[in-house]
């Protein structure tokens, strides 16, 4: 344009965003009308906070390897991939071919399948574990692991970071995106509820302290008086983007917990999917339990526990309590030996992980490009643009992020057709087993055309607590 006369000059960010929005509505209008009605029966029209989007969910039917299909036929190369359930990639034809299997012989037997004890034996070998419980999410096994560490402890608090999730578990849903106004001091932040409903004396059994920050977690156990049963972390945080452990922190974190004499449960329902051996072998750091969930069973519901014999030994009838009617039904024990066996392997995610590395970098060199200030973290075949200008190290950095840039970035490539990471900028991209060389191609040339817009200075929203 030659002349700046108009409004779009005078706000070309708001120009370039009602542009955007405008494709949105024009290119999805099947969802629009879905979206419309479902409101009116369920909350927000979605059934996990987490899939709510502005300005409105669109609606999908199918998937195919690294494609996804919405209800007006568009078609997307899918980042989010089940926000990191789906590495196996979308109808793995391993999979679709065992599962068909399995419903032709009940996907519901109601007593213990044949196929639990080699599920069982094949996590615990990948994942370095003495015994396993199945459970059917990663929620439900968050609560079940903080259960079992106050039962083996006697002890009755848990310690959890501030920005790190671990489900809807409302043992834990404390602090997950605090303003930092109402979460105290950066390395003695109080327990923040993540929302109306959660009792206040459920805050009585919560410590908070502040990730990569060592000193937060001797003082939180300090003033805990040696009534902490167990610190949970997300070993790589990947509920505020990605954030890397600082060299060490992990290590001390386990040197603490053995002098203070509290268990240290890594929650891998997300990382247990970035790495072949999750995040305790790529740390080289054991922790006393884990908790593992979404990409074991490609794509179907299922988690686990797991630990020491000496803790988990404890569980069981007129013992600590761990039931539930849907724990390792026949489907979800089918997908976890197939995926486990057949479709996570080494050589597969190894090479995920190496067209993230290439997307993160061609991300990063365009971004530099075009001076906008963000960060490009990586954790195995997972990523996220932050856009922050240095990579930041717990929830109060990351929470700093441009995130009026995050949501043009992430609705202008929605609009191209690649869906670039889970929805949300607390989300990350998952790279799956079927993404192929075009899609990364693909994908960046997509961003290409995006990347001058993002540079605008957009609406700052501010960050949504969806948990
Ligand atoms: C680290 C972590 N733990 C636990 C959960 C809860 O898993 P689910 O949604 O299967 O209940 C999530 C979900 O995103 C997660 O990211």
């Amino acid at each position: 344009m030659a002349e700046c006369d108009t409004m779009d000059c005078v706000d070309p960010a708001g120009a370039s965003l009602k542009t955007e929005n405008r494709k949105y509505f024009t290119k999805t209008p099947s969802s629009l009308e879905l979206w419309k009605m479902a409101r009116e029966l369920t909350p927000f029209g979605v059934h996990s906070n987490y899939r709510f989007t502005r300005p409105y969910p669109v609606y999908f039917r199918r998937g195919n390897g690294s494609r996804l299909y919405d209800i007006d036929r568009n078609e997307y190369i899918d980042y989010n991939m089940g926000f990191g359930a789906l590495v196996a990639g979308h109808a793995n034809p391993k999979l679709v071919g065992i599962l068909k299997e399995r419903l032709d012989n009940s996907s519901m037997l109601g007593f213990e399948d044949e196929n639990s004890f080699e599920a069982a034996n094949l996590l615990a070998a990948r994942f370095h574990a003495e015994m396993i419980r199945f459970s059917t999410t990663g929620t439900e096994a968050t609560m079940h692991a903080v259960r079992m560490a106050r039962a083996y402890t006697g002890r009755q608090k848990i310690l959890k970071f501030e920005g790190c999730y671990h489900g809807s578990n409302q043992d834990l849903l404390f602090s997950i995106k605090p303003d930092p106004s109402a979460a105290g001091q950066l390395s003695t932040p109080d327990a923040v509820p993540a929302g109306p409903g959660i009792p206040d004396f459920m805050k009585l059994g919560t410590v908070i302290a502040q990730f990569n920050d060592i000193d937060s977690v001797r003082n939180a156990l300090e003033r805990s008086a040696g009534d902490v049963a167990a610190v949970i972390l997300e070993p790589y945080p990947m509920n505020m983007g990605v954030i890397i452990p600082i060299p060490g922190f992990i290590s001390r974190l386990r040197k603490l917990c053995d002098e203070y004499g509290v268990l240290l449960i890594f929650d891998e329902v997300k990382t247990c999917g970035k790495f072949y051996g999750g995040a305790e072998e790529a740390l080289g750091v054991v922790p006393d339990m884990k908790v593992l969930g979404k990409a074991i069973g490609g794509g179907v519901a299922v988690s686990a526990i797991a630990g020491s014999r000496e803790i988990m030994e404890n569980v069981g009838p007129g013992g600590v309590s761990h039931a539930g009617t849907f724990n390792s039904n026949p489907l979800s024990m089918s997908a976890v030996v197939t995926t486990l066996r057949s479709v996570l392997t080494r050589q597969s995610m190894a090479r995920a992980q190496r067209l993230s590395e290439e997307m993160a970098t061609s991300y990063s060199e365009m971004l530099n490009l075009y001076e906008i200030p963000s960060t490009v973290p990586i954790a195995g075949l997972s990523g996220a643009i932050s856009f922050n200008s240095k990579q930041p190290c717990n929830w109060r950095e990351f929470r700093e992020g441009d995130i009026g840039r995050w949501n043009y970035y992430y609705l202008s490539m929605m609009n191209r057709g690649v869906i670039p990471a889970g929805p949300g900028a607390d989300e990350q991209w998952t790279v799956s087993v079927m993404h192929t060389e075009d899609d990364v191609d693909r994908t960046i040339e997509v961003f290409k055309e995006v990347v001058p817009r993002i540079s605008l200075r957009y609406p700052m929203p501010g960050m949504e607590e969806s948990v």
